[in-house]
Formats: structure tokens, C-alpha cells, sequence
């Protein structure tokens, strides 16, 4: 299983699915053959593993497939592993997790029915760690939300006329870049775009597009000028057209997009937060002061200190002369979203 794992990272982390592993034993315990999901609309992790011993004489009978998740029950665009298991012939199915998809999971109970051999739940810890933003996007049906801003070290992320670019340096930039291709959508308020007019592409260090492009999404009930740079993103382009989070998350996760980015600005993301929409937060801080009121975050309806929203701080990071951190909700000091469930932890 933890062979499936490594195997499992090797295929993207963005997209609908989630990263599995799959590897083929013999009855000595003898790895005969190895697969993983590669993306949306190739095989699944069974099926490339399965791929890889047709021309054994026996093919896959007999064999034991272990596997990071319950193998799937339905037809997306590729088959059910759970069927493409069943007519290999394999003898045993071990498994982490259980599929939580409604219209995924179930294909520890086909194989059973079909006199396979099945175990569930082996290292399922590290399943719900090495998952746990896509986990959770399929239990809450919502994305995972990743709130980031780069300040001074006074708080502030913009000067008095409204300029905020290049407050970090290069280093700490080029890590948002990174994370943007690690995000499957870039969600930015249309204040943002009116001031700054940014591309919001993920850029090598050369200036040199990356494979991955998160599609940009501006919120806001403002049209954003036909000539904006976003207009010209290679994702393409998601105008919200409201202010209403709840729904367009809700919408996005249906699309497929698991992982959200949130380059603010300030007004968005603390109507993110104030919502109990954050489930993590990469704050970017410069060794510099501006003062005045243009403050990384706004109002989140805190009267008292007693209510203020406690982070856990998971790794502090210096990026040439600034520093990155990553922080995570403490689950007793997150709100209950309106209209829904919370929380960071929970059922993950
Ligand atoms: N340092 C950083 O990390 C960073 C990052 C981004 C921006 N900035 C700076 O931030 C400044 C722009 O600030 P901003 O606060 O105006 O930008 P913003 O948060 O990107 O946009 C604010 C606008 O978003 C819309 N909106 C969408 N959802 C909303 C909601 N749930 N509640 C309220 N409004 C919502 C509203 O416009 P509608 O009227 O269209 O609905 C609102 O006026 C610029 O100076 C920019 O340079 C800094």
C-alpha cells in the first residue's frame, strides 16, 4: 500500500479525480506490476496496472491488486474498475479508503458479489492525509479553499494609492506560481482586476507558461473591461457575475474543481473567511512598512478578542528576504458556513 502511494503521486494532483496507486502481487508477495491514475480521462490506476500484465500467460488471474482507494463502481469516462478487476480474474482486493463519490463508491461490495476476496481500510490514515483536499471537496461538495495575500510586515497589502504589486521578491512569486499550478481555479474579487489587471497565469521562473493553468474566476456582480488581460487566459475564463460564494463553490465543485486559490483582494477574502469558506492560508509577508489603511483583510464581524479566529501555523518558510507561512483553521474558531455544513476537519 505505501508502494501504491508513491505510485499514486506520480499522477497530477489538480482535476475531478483523485491521485491513486495501484500495485499487482503474485501469491508469493512478488510485485508483478505497477499503475496510477494519470488525469481526468485516462485509465484508472487498476486498469493501467492491469495493462501491464496482459501478456503474462495467466494474465491477472490469481493475482492480489492492492489499491490506495476502493476501486470505483461506475462509468465516467473510462469503465468500473471494479468490473475490469472481476474480468481479470484477480483472486484479492485490498484497499485504503472507501470511494465516498455517490455515484463511485460501492465497488468493494460488486467485487464481493462477484467472489473476490476484499480488505478495506489498510493504512486509511495516510489515505485521508495523502487526500484530504480532494476527500474533502467530495464529502462537503465544495472545494478545498486555500486563502493567500502577501503583506508588509505591518499588515498592509497595498500602498495608499492602491499599488500592491511586487510587494514580496522573487522567490516568494515564483512559489505563487507553483501553488497556482497546484489549484485547479484562481479566485480574485473584481476590485482586483479593475486595479491591477492581472494575467493570473502560472509562470516558470524564465516567464515561461507551466503545463497546469488553473481557470481564473472573477467574483463580483461588475463586468470587468473587455480588454482585461484575464480575457486572454489560456484556462479561459469564469465570470461569477454575484457576490454569492456558497453557490459559485458549489457550482465549481460540480465543474470538477477541487481545489481553490484565492488571490483576494482584501474585501474577498475576508468575505471568505467571515464565511467559514478558508480551509487553509498562505500568507506571504515582506520585510516592509507602509501603515496607512490599506490592510490585507478587512471586516469579518469580530467584536471581541475573545472571537478571534486561531490559526495553527503548520510551516514557516524564508523565501529570499520574506517568509511564508501556512496556516490552517483551528476547528473550534471556524464558523458554521450559512446555508451548510462546516468545518476544516471535519469528515476529512
Ligand atoms: N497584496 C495582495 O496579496 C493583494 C492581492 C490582491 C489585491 N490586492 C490589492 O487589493 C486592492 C483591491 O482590493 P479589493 O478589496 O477592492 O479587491 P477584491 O476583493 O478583489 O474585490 C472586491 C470586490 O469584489 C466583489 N465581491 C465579490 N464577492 C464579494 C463578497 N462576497 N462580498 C463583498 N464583495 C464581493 C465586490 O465587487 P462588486 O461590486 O463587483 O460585486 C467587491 O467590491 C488593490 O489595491 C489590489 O492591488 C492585494
Amino acid at each position: 500500500m505505501a508502494r501504491g502511494f508513491e505510485l499514486a503521486a506520480q499522477g497530477p494532483v489538480t482535476g475531478g479525480n483523485p491521485q491513486v496507486g495501484c500495485v499487482l502481487l503474485d501469491d508469493t508477495g512478488r510485485i508483478v506490476a505497477e499503475g496510477w491514475h494519470h488525469g481526468a480521462g485516462t485509465a484508472h490506476a487498476e486498469v493501467d496496472a492491469l495493462s501491464k500484465v496482459a501478456d503474462r500467460p495467466d494474465g491477472a488471474r490469481g493475482l492480489t491488486a492492492v489499491v490506495t482507494l476502493e476501486p470505483c463502481n461506475h462509468v465516467g469516462r473510462t469503465g468500473p474498475c471494479s468490473v475490469a478487476l472481476l474480468e481479470a480474474g484477480v483472486a484479492r482486493v485490498v484497499y485504503s479508503l472507501s470511494d465516498p463519490g455517490a455515484a463511485s463508491g460501492g465497488g468493494a461490495a460488486r467485487l464481493r458479489e462477484g467472489g473476490v476476496e476484499v480488505i478495506g481500510g489498510v493504512l486509511a490514515d495516510e489515505a485521508e492525509l495523502f487526500l484530504h483536499e480532494w476527500l474533502a471537496s467530495v464529502r462537503r461538495g465544495r472545494p478545498w479553499v486555500t486563502v493567500k495575500w502577501a503583506s508588509t510586515l505591518d499588515g498592509r497589502a497595498a500602498a495608499s494609492d492602491g499599488t500592491s504589486q511586487w510587494i514580496t521578491g522573487t522567490a516568494a512569486r515564483q512559489r505563487v506560481h507553483e501553488q497556482r499550478a497546484a489549484s485547479d481555479a484562481i479566485l480574485v474579487g473584481t476590485g482586483t482586476v479593475l486595479a491591477d489587471n492581472p494575467s493570473l497565469t502560472a509562470r516558470g521562473d524564465g516567464g515561461e507558461l507551466l503545463e497546469h493553468q488553473p481557470i481564473p474566476v472573477v467574483v463580483g456582480e461588475r463586468e470587468i473591461p473587455a480588454d482585461a488581460a484575464l480575457r486572454r487566459h489560456p484556462a479561459g475564463l469564469i465570470e461569477a457575475g454575484s457576490r454569492d460564494l456558497a453557490s459559485l463553490l458549489s457550482e465549481l465543485n460540480r465543474r470538477g474543481l477541487r481545489r481553490v486559490y484565492v488571490e483576494g483582494g482584501p474585501t474577498l477574502a475576508s468575505a471568505i473567511i467571515a464565511a467559514g469558506l478558508a480551509d487553509a492560508f498562505s500568507i506571504y509577508l515582506a520585510p516592509a512598512l507602509l501603515g496607512g489603511d490599506k490592510l490585507a483583510l478587512g471586516e469579518l464581524g469580530i467584536p471581541t478578542i475573545a472571537q478571534a479566529r486561531r490559526l495553527r501555523i503548520d510551516s514557516i518558510e524564508q523565501l529570499g528576504d520574506d517568509l511564508l507561512i501556512l496556516a490552517t483553521p483551528r476547528a473550534s474558531s471556524v464558523p458554521v458556513p450559512s446555508g451548510g455544513r462546516h468545518s476544516l476537519t471535519e469528515g476529512i
